[in-house]
């Protein structure tokens, strides 16, 4: 049996088009579209890569977006009168700060001083708390475990009653990703067990999981052999192993593995996330739901 394949690149598009379209409808009813601040201290180059990319969907689905450049010699008293200034604007309804942020930068103080209501990272203890009591009270789910359960969901995985096993304890993808498969309602309503660096068998586990999630951050972690036959496995690992030269591009990329022996997990498993085109480009994408779910709750709409 080979697994099949669940393609967040595919559906990413398919999101993308619902996006722009309620974007669409809203600015003919409404006359306002989504605005999204990108804030990036430094030049980090991951982060510019990540930021360019948010920039650009943020464009091609019609929002209005500010990239706002700092120098990494930015102190944190400016960097956070900064965030002030988004705060009271009108027109913005997500501020996101790229992380990591230079070693003189306190980053949860930066995090906290972003208004929970336009806090589309989903970072802020406010939406952390709202995320854990679930239901009507969720904001801002954060972007990647928003990403996974998507994912989950289209691929028409059962969830309700499923042993769901996340690896990893993260507050940006472990933890959350949890919290949310346990909660009752639509992809989650699944009994739910966390396992990490600390777990005394981990194979053990893994091996009960009908919904085995793996966000770890070493890469080839799990073994094929503690993969339940047919279950749905969500790598989140995106682990740079090496270079090589692009044909496409005939530039140096990285080498990307995931958490997951692929290539022997898709014999055993039903339905499996490559690396990379799984959950990769679900984040963008649940940043660009987020912001436009700010927005819409500025309207009424939800
Ligand atoms: N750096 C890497 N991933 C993220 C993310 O999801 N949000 C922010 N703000 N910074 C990041």
């Amino acid at each position: 049996m080979t697994a099949k394949l669940i393609m967040g690149t595919e559906i990413r598009e398919t999101i993308l088009e619902e996006l722009a379209a309620e974007v669409k409808a809203i600015k003919q009813t409404h006359g306002v579209v989504p605005g999204l601040v990108t804030i990036l201290v430094g030049a980090n180059p991951a982060s510019i890569s990540y930021v360019t990319l948010k920039v650009k969907t943020a464009h091609r689905l019609g929002y209005k977006e500010i990239q706002d450049n700092q120098a990494a010699t930015i102190s944190e008293k400016d960097l956070l009168a900064l965030i002030g200034r988004y705060n009271q604007d009108d027109s913005i309804h997500g501020i996101l700060v790229q992380l990591p942020l230079p070693k003189h930068i306190d980053e949860k103080k930066v995090l906290n001083a972003i208004d929970p209501d336009k806090d589309v990272d989903g970072f802020h203890p406010v939406n952390v708390g709202r995320l854990m009591i679930g239901g009507s009270e969720v904001r801002f789910p954060p972007c990647t475990p928003a990403g996974i359960q998507e994912l989950i969901v289209r691929a028409g995985v059962k969830t309700d009653g499923a042993e769901v096993v996340v690896v990893g304890r993260s507050n940006i993808v472990g933890k959350p990703i949890a919290n949310m498969m346990l909660q009752k309602g639509k992809g989650a309503n699944a009994t739910v067990t966390v396992v990490h660096t600390a777990t005394r068998d981990l194979a053990f586990h893994c091996k009960r999981a009908d919904i085995l999630i793996v966000a770890a951050g070493v890469p080839g972690l799990v073994k094929p052999e503690w993969i339940k036959p047919g279950a749905c496995v969500i790598d989140v690992g995106v682990n740079r192993v090496g270079e090589k030269v692009s044909e496409k591009t005939g530039q140096k990329v990285a080498i990307l593995k995931g958490d997951v022996d692929f290539d022997a997990a898709k014999q055993i498993a039903g339905s499996i996330t490559p690396v990379p085109g799984g959950v990769g480009p679900m984040t963008i994408t649940m940043l660009m739901k987020n912001t436009l779910k700010s927005l819409k709750f500025k309207l009424g709409m939800v």
